[in-house]
C-alpha cells in the first residue's frame, strides 16, 4: 500500500504539471479530493489494518493529502496572476444562455402571502380532492341547495372512508373548517392555491385556477376588520391611489356577504375602457363567519366571530399584467412564459 502511495503521489505532481486552466484544476480535484477520489479510496482501506499499519500509513495518506490540497491552490493562484478571471472567456460558454424567472402565479402568490404574513397570517394547506363537506355540506351548501350550482365541478366515482363523496375542491374555503378544526381559536390563517370548477372555457374561465382566501376568527371580530383588512391589502397589491367598496352579496358560508370592489387604478374610479366604464372592479368576496359554520367547527357564535375573505389572484394577474386570456396561466407555454406573447 506504501508503494500505491508513492505512486499516486508521482502521477498527480504528473498530472499536475500539464494543467492548463481552472477547469482541469477542478478535474484533479475531484479525481484526488473528490467524495469518490483516491484520498478517499485509501482511507477505506484502512480499517482492515493493524493498529500500527494504520498509524504508519494513515499518516502517510494525510501527507499526501496536504501535498495534493497545497499544490492545487499554488496552481490555482500561479493561474490567478497569469489569467485573472475577468479577461478569462474559459468559464463563460458554462453559463446558461437563457435564465429562469418565476411563473406569473408564483410571483403572484409570494407577493399576496408577504402581504399578509406582516399581518400576522400563516399558510395553510388544504387538499385539491376533498370531500362533500369541507368543500359544500359543512359551509352552509348541503346536498340540492341551489348555490351549488355556482360551484359545479367534478366529482370523483369513489367516496372518503366515512361515505362522503369526494370532489375536486371549487375553492379555498375548504380551508374554513380543516384549519378551526387543527388549530382551534383564535385563529389567522390564509391558502393561496389551485382550486377547479366545470367550466365552459373562454378567455376569462379555465378548469383550473387559483383562489387566495384569508380567515380570522376572534373575540370581537367586525365588519370594521374587515373592511380595513380590504383597503390595505388593495392599497398594498395595487398602489395607494385604490381603495375598497363593499357590496351586499351572498355566499352560503358568510352573513353579511359582501362583494368587495376595488377603485380603477387606470382612472382613478371615473371610468374608463377597462373598468367598463364603472370606475370600479370586482376584486374578491367576503363576509362575517356564518354562526353555522362556527358551530360545525365547535365553536360558540356567542362567543367568537370572525371573517372571510378570498380573491381571484388570476384575474388580478390579468389586470396588472394586461395577459387578456386566464387560461395563459395554465398551459405551460414557453412562449408566453418567456414574456413574448
Ligand atoms: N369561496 C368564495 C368563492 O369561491 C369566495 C369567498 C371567500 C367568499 C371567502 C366569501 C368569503 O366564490
Amino acid at each position: 500500500m506504501l508503494d500505491k502511495i508513492d505512486q499516486f503521489q508521482k502521477e498527480f505532481l504528473q498530472e499536475l504539471e500539464g494543467v492548463k486552466n481552472r477547469g482541469e484544476i477542478n478535474e484533479l480535484r475531484v479525481k484526488y479530493l473528490g467524495r469518490k477520489g483516491v484520498i478517499k479510496s485509501l482511507l477505506k482501506q484502512l480499517p482492515s489494518l493493524t493498529v500500527e499499519e494504520k498509524r504508519r500509513l494513515g499518516g502517510k495518506i494525510n501527507q499526501l493529502k496536504k501535498l495534493v490540497e497545497k499544490k492545487l491552490a499554488e496552481q490555482e493562484e500561479k493561474l490567478n496572476q497569469e489569467q485573472p478571471l475577468t479577461s478569462q472567456g474559459e468559464f463563460l460558454p458554462h453559463w446558461p444562455s437563457q435564465f429562469g424567472r418565476l411563473h406569473p402565479i408564483e410571483w403572484m402568490r409570494q407577493r399576496v402571502l408577504n402581504i399578509f404574513h406582516h399581518l400576522g397570517f400563516v399558510e395553510f394547506k388544504g387538499p385539491h380532492i376533498e370531500n362533500d363537506w369541507f368543500n359544500f355540506a359543512g359551509l352552509n351548501i348541503p346536498p340540492g341547495h341551489p348555490a351549488r350550482d355556482l360551484w359545479d365541478t367534478l366529482y370523483l366515482n369513489q367516496n372518503d372512508k366515512k361515505g362522503n363523496p369526494l370532489l375536486l375542491r371549487t375553492h379555498t374555503s375548504n380551508i374554513q373548517l380543516r384549519a378551526l378544526e387543527k388549530y382551534g381559536v383564535p385563529l389567522r390563517v390564509m391558502a393561496f392555491d389551485r382550486c377547479f370548477r366545470r367550466e365552459i372555457l373562454d378567455p376569462r374561465h379555465s378548469h383550473t385556477f387559483s383562489q387566495f382566501e384569508v380567515l380570522v376568527v376572534d373575540k370581537g371580530i367586525n365588519m370594521n376588520h374587515l373592511k380595513w383588512l380590504s383597503d390595505y391589502f388593495l392599497k398594498e397589491i395595487l398602489g395607494q391611489v385604490t381603495e375598497s367598496r363593499f357590496r351586499p352579496k351572498y355566499y352560503p358560508f358568510v352573513e353579511p356577504g359582501v362583494g368587495v370592489d376595488a377603485k380603477c387604478v387606470f382612472c382613478n374610479g371615473k371610468g374608463c375602457p377597462i373598468c367598463s366604464y364603472s370606475g370600479w372592479f370586482e376584486i374578491a368576496g367576503a363576509g362575517m363567519v356564518h354562526p353555522q359554520v362556527l358551530k360545525n367547527a365547535g365553536i360558540d357564535p356567542n362567543e367568537y366571530s370572525g371573517f372571510a375573505w378570498g380573491f381571484g389572484p388570476d384575474r388580478m394577474l390579468m389586470l396588472m399584467t394586461g395577459v387578456n386570456d386566464i387560461r395563459q396561466f395554465y398551459q405551460g407555454d414557453f412562449q408566453f412564459l418567456k414574456g413574448g406573447r
